[in-house]
């Protein structure tokens, strides 16, 4: 949307002027190392917006004052500024081509090092601990379930099964190739259910931001669903290039359905494509 004037106007309700955006920017880069402007722009002042409304200030002016006094945490913004829509086997068809063009690969392997990043509320992660049980590979996976926001990694580790939501799950699951009823996996009666926490043995929970290489080990797999999205396309390389120093050689990266890095002519070294309706790829 074109600014207007100094002004960049999205509602009657709030405006953010382009000069005060710019200055956000830098505070939150210098004070957090966050990368905000690396985010897409519509999106990322749309959310702003709403973090704005529901920490019941006035503009971001405020927001920056509120973070500078610490009357409001950092952690608190990310918990409203980021978008942490989920769901347990979403995209089916991505955890198939998982289960074929993937795991095969680690068979016979001692182990497999998983990294799992934007985790959410852990619908995701949940996923994953079926998937890997019913292959055989749990017990041989070290799982790193990461997301930038604390408040939902921390929800993460008790994966829960909304009884809303299950319908729509058992469904995915089976066209993920699942071969049971999902509630075999998850204990409690009423309103919600509990993923069974044998299966949480193998996971360990990081706060990982994609935008920096922050973590020591490298690993097999590396699965990012629905977080470069969020991103603006041009600074996806830098994302990628931080997920491929985490990959050990000939270590797979997943993305989401709509995630496609084919385009990033600087990556083609560095990654072959696994398929491409699913946007798996393999380290070089
Ligand atoms: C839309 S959710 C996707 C959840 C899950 N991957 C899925 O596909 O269902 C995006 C997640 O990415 C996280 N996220 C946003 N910015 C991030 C960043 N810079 N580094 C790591 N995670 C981030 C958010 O906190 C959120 O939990």
């Amino acid at each position: 949307m074109p600014a207007q004037g100094n002004y960049i106007k999205r509602n009657n309700l709030l405006q953010i002027s382009a000069s005060e955006l710019d200055a956000f920017h830098e505070f939150i880069e210098s004070e957090y190392q966050f990368k905000l402007k690396w985010y897409n722009s519509a999106s990322s002042e749309r959310r702003l917006r709403k973090t704005i409304k529901n920490l019941q200030l006035n503009s971001l002016t405020d927001l920056q004052a509120s973070l500078q006094k610490g009357s409001i945490s950092f952690q608190r913004f990310l918990s409203e500024f980021t978008v942490n829509v989920t769901q347990v086997f979403r995209e089916p068809g991505s955890l198939k081509a998982l289960k074929t063009n993937v795991l095969p690969f680690y068979r016979k392997a001692k182990e497999l090092d998983i990294l799992l990043i934007g985790s959410s509320y852990g619908a995701e992660l949940a996923t994953l601990c079926i998937i890997l049980k019913e292959n055989g590979l749990l017990e041989r996976s070290k799982i790193v379930a990461s997301d930038i926001c604390e408040s939902v990694l921390k929800e993460a580790q008790r994966p829960v099964l909304q009884k809303t939501d299950f319908s729509e799950g058992q469904q995915n699951y089976l066209l993920a190739g699942g071969y049971r009823e999902l509630d075999y996996y998850f204990l409690g009666a009423g309103s919600q259910a509990y993923l069974d926490e044998s299966l949480l043995e193998k996971v360990e929970f990081k706060t990982f931001d994609v935008c920096h290489t922050q973590l020591e080990e490298r690993f097999d797999l590396v699965i990012c669903k629905n977080v470069l999205i969020y991103f603006q396309y041009d600074e996806q390389h830098h994302l990628i290039n931080n997920l491929s120093r985490h990959m050990k050689d000939n270590a797979f990266l997943a993305l989401g359905e709509k995630e496609s890095i084919l385009r990033l002519q600087k990556l083609n070294d560095t990654f072959s494509l696994v398929t491409r309706e699913y946007n798996i790829y393999r380290k070089n």
